[in-house]
């Protein structure tokens, strides 16, 4: 048996939306590692090229696009100009998300309609797209997160998204499973990224290292490991239900947290 086989992906193409930082920089850097050609989709393009430097500079193959996911016509583009420029599609890892934090006694609607846009909505328009043209072997990754087993005060919406994002990740592998296209998805712990820094900066625009180091060890000490995560951890795990390591997995949720929970 060649293991060194498993969990690569030459001559695949894979798709990761909020890849110009975080979590979906480290997925797509490892995905390209492992020898797939990666779209780096972003909001932020400047980000999304940073990214794809860093892959060339490693010897990967990847490009930069511009998407806002939260645009069904946008995210059908991607995905159609995928397949044209690069012949095929066979990983998608729909990523981007955001995260505002507000009582839920206050959320505006608005602001409501936009995490749900950008967080849940885009994971049902990018599933739909991919439907249209991945073959069977291929793969989905939702990056959710560990909010799906908990409830804070303050992140109702968010809450939501990734809990209907979850209920989104079962229903399509249910669907498309028959296909021989899996879903999944990865629900990381706290992680240090845009989202969890962008807390931290105070009206005059200053990052408040002392309190976000504060927050980093309560966040640590809620798992057994004692620790927080890196964006590569749930980036391993992407690449692990990217590949044929994990062929007969689907509908599964697997959790970057240390333990912090357990279902
Ligand atoms: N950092 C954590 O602690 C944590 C924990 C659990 C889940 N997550 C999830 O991980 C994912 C990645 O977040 P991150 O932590 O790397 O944060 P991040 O802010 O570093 O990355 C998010 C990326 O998404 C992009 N993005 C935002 N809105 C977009 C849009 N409409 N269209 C396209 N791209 C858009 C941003 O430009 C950014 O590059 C998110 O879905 C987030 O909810 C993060």
């Amino acid at each position: 048996m060649d293991l060194s086989t498993v969990f690569r992906l030459d001559g695949k193409v894979a798709v990761v939306t909020g890849a110009g930082s975080g979590i979906g920089r480290a997925g797509a850097e490892v995905l390209a590692a492992a020898g797939a050609r990666v779209v780096v989709a972003d909001l932020d393009l400047a980000g999304a090229e940073e990214t794809v430097a860093g892959i060339k500079e490693a010897d990967g193959e990847a490009v930069a696009r511009q998407v806002d996911v939260a645009d069904p016509h946008a995210v059908t583009a991607l995905v159609d100009e995928t397949v044209s420029g690069l012949g095929q599609l066979d990983v998608l890892v729909n990523n981007a998300g955001i995260m505002i934090r507000r009582p839920l006694t206050e959320v505006p609607p608005e602001e409501f309609d936009r995490v749900l846009a950008v967080n849940l909505k885009s994971v049902l328009y990018g599933c739909q797209a991919v439907a249209r043209v991945m073959r069977p072997g291929s793969a989905i990754v939702n990056t959710l997160s560990t909010i799906i087993d908990f409830a804070t005060a303050g992140t109702g919406s968010y809450a939501a998204t990734k809990k209907g994002g979850e209920a989104l990740t079962r229903t399509f592998a249910l669907e498309l499973g028959p296909r021989g296209i899996r879903v999944n998805g990865v629900a990381p712990g706290w992680t240090d990224t845009g989202i969890t820094r962008q807390r931290h900066v105070d009206d005059s625009g200053r990052f408040q290292q002392d309190r976000f180091d504060e927050l980093a060890s309560r966040m640590a000490s809620s798992s057994p490991l004692g620790t927080v995560a890196e964006s590569l951890d749930s980036a391993y795990a992407v690449l692990y239900l990217a590949s044929e390591a994990s062929r007969f997995v689907t509908g599964h949720v697997i959790r970057v947290n240390g333990g912090a929970s357990m279902a």
